[in-house]
């Protein structure tokens, strides 16, 4: 017994190969997905020769439940549908349905980094690498980093010491420092002064206007800077100059 089952048409259109379905929420990727999957199933391909991956945990369990339901939807469709184009769907076509359904735990349907790990895990031979691994995410394991940091450099290296000490002395807590490191690392940013002494940071910076900053103090005159301001510029210049 053959049944005539609708299928959208815009399976049709799709170019063959490997496909990227890119679209905002709730615009029907799962709902393609769902049907790209049974359709390659319904031509021959065993479910688990596919591979469909997504961004997070929900979706992918949303994608599981959905191409499951889906494909047991159509093994049990007994009526034809009237619409145009269609599955037609045999004997031949359900038993493919039915072994998908059975083998459904071996369908490689997971989060991009799940099957990024499951890959290295049975390439561990070949890669030389372990077998056993962990997925962490990175912010537990900057934690994790941060705290031998903590233990075994910003504690102990005398310059890092110095900067510690005095952000804890003025009420810094070790989980703001944390806390903005990991945003720096995040941002891609650079934390400025880096973990030296202020004399050598500027000692390194090298600047002839530290030690001579007429020049300097007269292009901000020119540029109408407050004549206090200048003033405190130019004593706090001295200061570091003769530093
Ligand atoms: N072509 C379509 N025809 C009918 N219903 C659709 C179609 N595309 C999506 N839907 C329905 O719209 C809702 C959202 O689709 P879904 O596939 O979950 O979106 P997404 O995965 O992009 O967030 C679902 O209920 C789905 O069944
Ligand atoms: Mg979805």
């Amino acid at each position: 017994m053959s049944v005539r089952i609708h299928k959208p048409a815009l399976l049709d259109r799709l170019p063959a190969g490997h496909q990227v379905i890119e679209a905002s929420a709730g615009t029907g990727k799962t709902y393609t997905l769902q049907r790209l999957v049974a359709d390659q199933v319904l031509a021959g391909i065993p479910l688990e020769r596919i591979l469909v991956v997504t961004f997070t945990d929900k979706a992918t369990q949303e994608l599981l439940t959905r191409i499951r339901e889906y494909l047991q939807k159509l093994l049990d469709q007994r009526e034809s549908d009237i619409e145009t184009p269609f599955w037609e769907v045999d004997d031949l076509g359900r038993e493919r349905l039915a072994k998908a359904l059975r083998g459904f735990d071996r369908a490689t349907i997971s989060t991009i980094h799940g099957f990024c790990r499951q890959v290295l895990q049975e390439a561990a031979l070949e890669g030389k690498t372990l077998f056993d691994r962990e997925l962490v995410d990175a912010r537990s394991l900057f934690e994790r980093a941060f705290r031998h940091a903590l233990a075994h450099t910003f504690s102990q290296v005398p310059d890092h010491r110095l900067i510690l000490e005095a952000s804890l002395a003025q009420g810094g807590r070790v989980e703001a420092i944390e806390e903005e490191l990991w945003s720096v690392h995040n941002d891609g940013g650079v934390l400025l002064p880096t973990f030296a002494t202020w004399e050598t940071w500027i000692g390194a910076l090298d600047l002839d206007w530290f030690r001579d900053p007429t020049a300097l103090l007269a292009t901000w005159k020119a540029a109408g800077v407050n004549a206090n301001t200048l003033r405190a510029a130019s004593e706090g210049l001295a200061c570091l100059g003769a530093g």
